[in-house]
């Protein structure tokens, strides 16, 4: 009997604008591993049923994306806090037939600004987070659980941002209009943009960064452009500034490690790698 070289995959829809299989197939090749990862686009329509027999498709584990996280929640088995506390799984595995899960939005998040701001959690004050979506989801529950409080969640529509306000627990977590920037802004030690403006081809993130303290991180999930025109903003009035890309790198660090049993690092040749293919100029 022969041992095939363990398959995981990315499952989604539409799935083909993924970078996962190009971050894992770069890990993959550099530690010269056995193993694939692929594409796999799920019509929503199937995809109770297609989670309900995962270790029917002969694969040791996946990333979930857009618009299946839930559903591949709802079918583990087991999950780790992370993914019970957002109820979203974006990595899965097998253990004993049966289907774990996790969320690594949220070490995503954290472990890009441990690599990039080291230290920048050392005075774990007040927090702002712009936007109130999936992504946000994952990043209120990760600066609370790094010790951030209060949390400010500033959103257009304010019903969105009370939904997710109770996942910043134990923090005390605020809700706000923009029109509440200023006041907000004033003694924050993080600011964090959640929101798709700024990206290219979508509307600019118009915010004015005046009355932010100089010793103020500021971070953004979009990576295209690399620099967004907040992260220029607040670096030319002399914050410290982390771009998006690296949570994506840091994301899937977790996965590999669980399918192919090797914890991958996340390098600048990896990096150059994904930005080459993005065609983003660093
Ligand atoms: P995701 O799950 O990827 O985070 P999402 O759920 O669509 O995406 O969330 C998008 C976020 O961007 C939301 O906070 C949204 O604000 P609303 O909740 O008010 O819709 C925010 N957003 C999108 N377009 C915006 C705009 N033109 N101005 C302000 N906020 C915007």
């Amino acid at each position: 009997m022969t041992t095939s070289a363990p398959r995981a995959a990315v499952i989604g829809w539409p799935i083909a604008q993924s970078r996962s299989p190009l971050i894992h197939g770069t890990w993959l090749k550099t530690l010269g591993l056995a193993g694939s990862y692929d594409r796999i686009a799920l019509d929503p329509a199937g995809a109770v049923d297609w989670f309900a027999r995962f270790a029917d498709h002969g694969l040791v584990g996946a990333n979930v994306t857009v618009p299946h996280k839930e559903t591949a929640f709802a079918a583990c088995a087991d999950v780790e806090p992370a993914a019970a506390a957002l109820g979203a799984c974006n990595t899965l595995w097998l253990e004993g037939g049966r289907l774990r899960g996790t969320n690594t939005d949220t070490v995503g998040f954290l472990a890009n600004l441990d690599e990039r701001a080291p230290g920048w959690d050392a005075a774990a004050g007040p927090a702002v987070v712009l936007g109130a979506g999936g992504a946000a989801r994952a990043i209120v529950w990760a600066l609370a659980r790094r010790g951030f409080s209060p949390i400010r969640i500033v959103n257009r529509t304010l019903a969105r941002a009370e939904a997710i306000a109770p996942l910043g627990k134990p923090a005390v977590v605020t809700v706000h209009g923009y029109e509440d920037l200023p006041k907000v802004l004033a003694d924050a030690a993080v600011l964090v943009n959640t929101t798709a403006l700024g990206m290219a081809g979508k509307a600019e993130l118009a915010i004015d960064l005046a009355g932010l303290p100089e010793a103020a991180l500021v971070t953004d999930i979009v990576y295209v452009p690399l620099e967004t025109a907040l992260l220029a903003a607040a670096r030319k009035r002399g914050n410290r500034t982390v771009d998006g890309l690296g949570m994506l790198l840091h994301q899937a660090v977790p996965g590999f490690e669980r399918w192919f049993g090797v914890r991958p690092v996340v390098t600048e040749a990896l990096r150059r790698v994904i930005l080459e293919d993005l065609g983003v100029t660093a």
